[in-house]
């Protein structure tokens, strides 16, 4: 979702950009394609010859604390060590808004990322952005029983993925800093909201259900838990203007 923007925003400021997935999937125009495997290792060493910075942009599926934190302090800590020896001077990690203050089994692997680059061997930036708008399809597609689809009772500050992907190419271009402002979009949305809208704007003939999630969690969720804070910078169009030029 936002590896792809980031690799076409590189491209296009001028950067060579090598694409690394399990699938070895052809990337932007312009980029080039390496098939690996962040668990492994496999296909790294070939995708890192010559590079400068990573951008690590993936994703595990997973609700589950002990995956999470596994998926992402293996992978990141890997990606770490042999960047660091195929001579790569900053590495770039995308996180999300309050994760510190959402406690989720996927937000404890974020939290664990941000731990493993941030003391890994090479110099590195953490940059959190809200979810994207994107986001609602992501949700709707996961969580769905027949023509429902819920919805978690969600307030979020989202922002477009090619947003995203804009400032990880300035992120790649000022060099590490550490931890950077967080980022997030120009209004406060409730998540079933933005999913009905694209239920209209599709066409998708689908009823949102919110799904009121229990625990600290849900009221973390459905309080400001996942709003940016008042040093963040806000960019992008609305979810709704995003949605009209889709
Ligand atoms: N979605 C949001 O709203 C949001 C908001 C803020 C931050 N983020 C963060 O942004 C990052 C990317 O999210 P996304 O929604 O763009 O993810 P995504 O659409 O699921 O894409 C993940 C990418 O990672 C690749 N990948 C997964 N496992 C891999 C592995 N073991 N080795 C190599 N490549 C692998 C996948 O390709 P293959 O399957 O072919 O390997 C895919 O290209 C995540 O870290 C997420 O926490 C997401």
């Amino acid at each position: 979702m936002v590896g792809r923007p980031t690799a076409s925003t590189l491209f296009q400021r001028g950067h060579q950009v090598a694409v690394l997935s399990r699938g070895g999937t052809a990337g932007p125009a312009g980029t080039e394609a390496f098939q690996g495997d962040l668990t492994t290792g496999a296909g790294l060493d070939q995708a890192l010859a010559g590079v400068d910075c990573v951008v690590d942009c993936a994703n595990v599926a997973t609700m589950s604390r002990a995956a999470a934190v596994r998926y992402f302090t293996d992978t990141t800590t890997l990606l770490g060590r042999r960047a660091e020896a195929a001579g790569v001077k900053h590495h770039v990690v995308l996180s999300i808004v309050g994760i510190d203050k959402v406690p989720q089994g996927y937000f404890s692997g974020k939290l664990a990322q941000e731990e493993a680059v941030l003391g890994g061997p090479v110099p590195a930036t953490v940059l959190r952005a809200t979810q994207f708008h994107e986001f609602a399809g992501q949700v709707m597609g996961q969580l769905a029983v027949g023509r429902f689809a819920l919805v978690p009772q969600m307030v979020t500050q989202p922002i477009a993925a090619a947003e995203v992907g804009a400032a990880l190419a300035e992120v790649v271009e000022d060099g590490p800093r550490g931890r950077v402002p967080d980022i997030g979009g120009p209004r406060v949305e409730r998540l079933p909201d933005l999913a009905r809208q694209l239920v209209r704007h599709r066409g998708l003939g689908r009823t949102v259900v919110p799904l009121w999630l229990p625990g600290k969690a849900g009221r973390a969720m459905r309080g400001s838990g996942q709003l940016p804070g008042p040093g963040a910078v806000l960019r992008g169009p609305t979810f709704a203007e995003w949605l009209r030029d889709q």
